[in-house]
């Protein structure tokens, strides 16, 4: 059928069905005011975990709003190798776990994908075994998975790491696990959501308590709920589920994607244009535009589910320390280091969620900015201007921000590393290429840092 793509287990789709592109770069040249309007994906960390979360479901699952990722595509190739079938029509995917052919995640895929690791509790309460290797460190910390597994655990799991892998089982002739009550030390995304899936088919209840409260969290609880699955407190801090026997299909549709949406008023904030962006939950949003009112960018409601920028003349400095929400999101830290560094003033951002999270700020620095970090600290003075420069992005948020920058910056700036980009933003490119931005994504061997071209639109190597 005409536009529908079947996930293969193994290997990546061709280049054009695939938003992958490793030897191309961003060519941006800077200086150009945006306008028009922004359609927002559906939510990365939305559409991940409910994709594991279709591993609950003994039905067929319709998943609407799901971005055109390379972390969607690659956790539909785990899943798919665990002989899940998924078939993806545009933004909307099925997916139809009614069998689970075995309990063995693939090796080379779940490395590279953090979030596959939280299949590990839809699995677990699905099938009551689970082998699932280790994600792994990140450009961005170590990010243990430690609390994922006490927490599966204390429902009555035996866990064991060997190899890479987490092996995990449940004793006994029924193979349930069984309603605990678990404290969280911090209040994880992941863990919060993995045991939070794992509850929905245990024995009794589980309470989780220090849950996170993320909106993904929620839309995956509206997910699991949609399904039939028992849970109340989603968005506190107290989530408590009660297990049922199983879980039904559903069709269900993923909330906008907050951090594109505010990537997006970064960009009309430091290009000092107007845009507007639908659509998206304005409160999802609340603490960037608190943030983002601070620094001088007014922001208004324009219609439901609708916001406009308003230009901004002067950029003020401000302040940021990265929390768990409904705090300031790590995931903005990067695109608000990019704003920052053309505010007037000295900032301060603190990252105190992620242990390294402030590599883009050299690479900023490269076009211009003056930033020095000190441990998770970094101490921005605003400049005047950026100017172009080869960079790389050294991963999802940190090559945003330097898109960010480079929409500003005088000249050309190339940015390398789109890999991390493709993974986490939906057709960036050429969704600012429609708001009027000069960037275009080239093929290496074609780049030219002297060479602008006279109409955007007669590059011959722009690959979408
Ligand atoms: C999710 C998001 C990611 C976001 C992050 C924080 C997805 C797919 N990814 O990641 O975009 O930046 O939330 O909002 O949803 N930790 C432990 N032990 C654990 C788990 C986490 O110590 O078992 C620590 C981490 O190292 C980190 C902190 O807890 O310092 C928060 O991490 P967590 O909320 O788990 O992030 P993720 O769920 O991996």
């Amino acid at each position: 059928m005409e536009g529908r793509l079947i996930i293969p287990s193994s290997g990546l789709p061709d280049a054009k069905s695939s938003p992958i592109a490793d030897s191309s770069v961003l060519q941006i040249w800077g200086g150009h005011r945006l306008q028009g309007h922004v359609k927002i994906s559906g939510a990365k960390n939305s559409a991940l975990v409910i994709m594991a979360g279709a591993l609950l479901c003994s039905g067929e699952c319709r998943i609407r709003n799901v971005p055109l990722l390379a972390d969607v595509t690659r956790l539909g190739q785990i899943l798919s190798a665990l002989g899940v079938r998924l078939t993806q029509t545009g933004e909307i995917l099925d997916i139809d776990a009614r069998e689970i052919k075995t309990s063995k995640a693939p090796y080379e895929l779940v490395t590279q994908l953090r979030a596959s690791f939280f299949a590990i509790g839809p699995m677990l309460a699905r099938l009551g075994v689970a082998q699932m290797p280790l994600p792994g460190g990140c450009a961005i910390g170590a990010r243990p998975v430690d609390l994922h597994v006490r927490g599966l655990q204390a429902m009555g799991a035996e866990v064991q790491i060997e190899h890479g892998i987490c092996n995990a089982y449940v004793p006994g002739n029924n193979r349930r696990l069984k309603g605990a009550k678990i404290y969280l030390d911090t209040p994880s995304v992941g863990a919060t959501e993995t045991l939070m899936m794992a509850a929905t088919l245990a024995d009794g209840e589980t309470i989780i308590e220090n849950a996170a409260r993320e909106p993904e969290v929620v839309d995956l609880a509206n997910f699991c709920i949609a399904m039939g699955a028992k849970i109340e407190g989603a968005g506190t801090s107290t989530i408590t589920i009660v297990g049922v026997p199983q879980l039904h299909s559903t069709e269900y549709s993923i909330i906008p994607d907050r951090i594109e949406a505010g990537t997006f008023l970064i960009a009309a904030a430091i290009t000092r244009s107007e845009l507007t962006l639908s659509p998206v939950v304005p409160e999802h949003l609340t603490p960037i535009i608190a943030k983002l009112q601070e620094i001088g960018v007014d922001i208004i409601e324009e219609a439901p589910n609708c916001l406009r920028t308003l230009s901004a003349e002067t950029l003020r400095a401000a302040d940021i320390e990265t929390l768990p929400h409904p705090g300031f999101p790590t995931d903005m830290q990067a695109p608000f280091m990019a704003l920052l560094t053309l505010a007037e003033g000295d900032s301060l951002i603190n990252e105190s969620v992620f242990e390294n999270r402030l590599r883009h700020a050299s690479e900023l620095n490269r076009l211009g900015a003056d930033i020095r970090v000190k441990g998770n600290v970094a101490f921005i003075r605003g400049v005047p201007i950026l100017s172009g420069a080869p960079v790389l992005g050294t991963d999802l948020r940190a090559s945003a921000a330097l898109v960010l920058a480079g929409l500003a910056a005088d000249g050309t700036t190339i940015i390398q590393g789109l890999q991390h980009l493709d993974r986490g933003y939906d057709r960036l490119d050429s969704k600012l290429q429609q708001l009027g931005a000069r960037i275009q994504r080239v093929s290496v061997a074609k780049t030219n840092t002297e060479v602008a071209p006279q109409n955007a639109d007669s590059q011959a190597s722009i690959s979408m």
